[in-house]
């Protein structure tokens, strides 16, 4: 097995070759991804365990990406709850219920299924890809704070203005449902661990949308929660967050294996703002890679392996997940430069 991405996790990555992949690397930008979505609904997609196996392999196969990372989402968790899920073209995912009032709280804390049982798609999808797979398998689920936001916003956005006003109204229900969701998510991961995946990814994208007081009051704890549970597995552990550059110590705080940075500071600054030795994962903007020439973004790409030049534990990715329309010919000029500039340093 390509060792890259593990080495690089546990801190000793002495090859000079740098680790590559990409958030949302199995998505629309790509056209082999966009041949399977027509033929299918969203949720369908991730309902079949066949499809979860042929659409994580094909970034790896287009692009031999040094690790794979499980088609999914962060919100079939809550299918376990009883939660009805679907996406809407150009809108996004479809709750059923929505948290509006305590009475669906008290219907999720009732509706609770069996974890095993009510996500086995996921769990065959990652024993299939495990007999096939020559790079780590990254499994993942969402932040609680991040995916109950999806429970209570009418509209998704980052804003996160409704999740707020449940805070400051009834913040004792927003505690009621952050610990179910933890206690689901921590059954959900176990489980994908016993499956095969080698490393899990937390994405908890909104949490550092909040100010900084509520993030340590209803984010930070079950963020930890998880931290500390998939490391007791001794599973390494990675956190995704839009704010790891502006709350960088508060995340560095949770003591995760590594934290995937989000390219509002570039990755070889807050390098040296860390004494701890953790791994950090980061951060080519994924606007650039959309908007930018090949050049630029071989540019920037050779800026950013120059600034984490020799260092054992960097994985090169993006500061968010690739967006839609992004050129593929920008996405093999980034591979090249990273493969490149990994050769020149040999
Ligand atoms: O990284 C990968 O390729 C693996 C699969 C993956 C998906 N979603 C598949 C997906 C992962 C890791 C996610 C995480 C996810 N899902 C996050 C956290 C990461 C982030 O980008 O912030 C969030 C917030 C979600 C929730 C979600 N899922 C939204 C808001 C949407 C609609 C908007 C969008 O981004 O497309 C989805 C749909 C979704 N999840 C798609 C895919 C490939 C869209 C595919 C399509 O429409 O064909």
């Amino acid at each position: 097995m390509n060792r890259l991405y593990l080495n690089a996790l546990s801190h000793s990555n002495f090859s000079g070759e740098v680790p590559l992949w990409i958030m949302r690397q199995a998505g629309r930008y790509l056209p082999t991804y966009q041949k399977i979505r027509k033929t299918s609904s969203l949720i369908d997609m991730f309902h079949n365990s066949e499809v979860i196996e042929q659409v994580t392999l094909l970034p790896i196969e287009e692009f031999g990406f040094d690790a794979a990372i499980l088609f999914s989402d962060i919100l079939v968790v809550l299918e376990a709850l009883g939660v009805s899920l679907s996406y809407k073209d150009g809108v996004g995912p479809q709750l059923f219920p929505r948290v509006s009032s305590e009475k669906e709280v008290l219907y999720l804390l009732k509706e609770k299924k069996d974890v095993e049982d009510t996500l086995s798609y996921v769990f065959e999808g990652i024993k299939a890809l495990k007999k096939r797979l020559s790079v780590p398998l990254i499994g993942f689920c969402g932040g609680p704070l991040t995916v109950i936001s999806y429970l209570l916003e009418s509209e998704n956005t980052e804003k996160l203005k409704a999740t707020k006003q449940w805070i400051y109204q009834r913040e004792d229900l927003v505690h009621t449902l952050l610990s179910l969701v933890t206690d689901v998510t921590e059954k959900y991961l176990a489980k994908q661990i016993d499956s095969g995946v080698d490393s899990i990814q937390i994405f908890d994208s909104w949490a550092g949308s909040l100010p900084l007081d509520l993030f340590k009051r209803v984010a930070k704890p079950y963020l930890k929660r998880l931290v500390d549970f998939v490391k007791a597995k001794g599973v390494p552990v990675v956190i995704f967050s839009r704010g790891t550059s502006l709350y960088f110590e508060e995340f560095l705080a949770l003591g995760a294996t590594a934290i995937s940075c989000d390219g509002q500071r570039r990755v070889y600054d807050l390098r040296s703002l860390s004494s701890q030795k953790v791994v950090l994962q980061g951060d080519l903007d994924p606007e650039l890679l959309l908007y930018g020439t090949t050049k630029q973004v071989q540019e920037e790409a050779r800026k950013i392996l120059k600034g984490m030049k020799d260092d054992p534990g960097f994985i090169f990715n993006l500061g968010h997940g690739i967006l839609p329309q992004t050129p593929v010919d920008n996405v093999k000029a980034l591979v090249a430069t990273v493969r490149e500039t990994s050769l020149v340093t040999k």
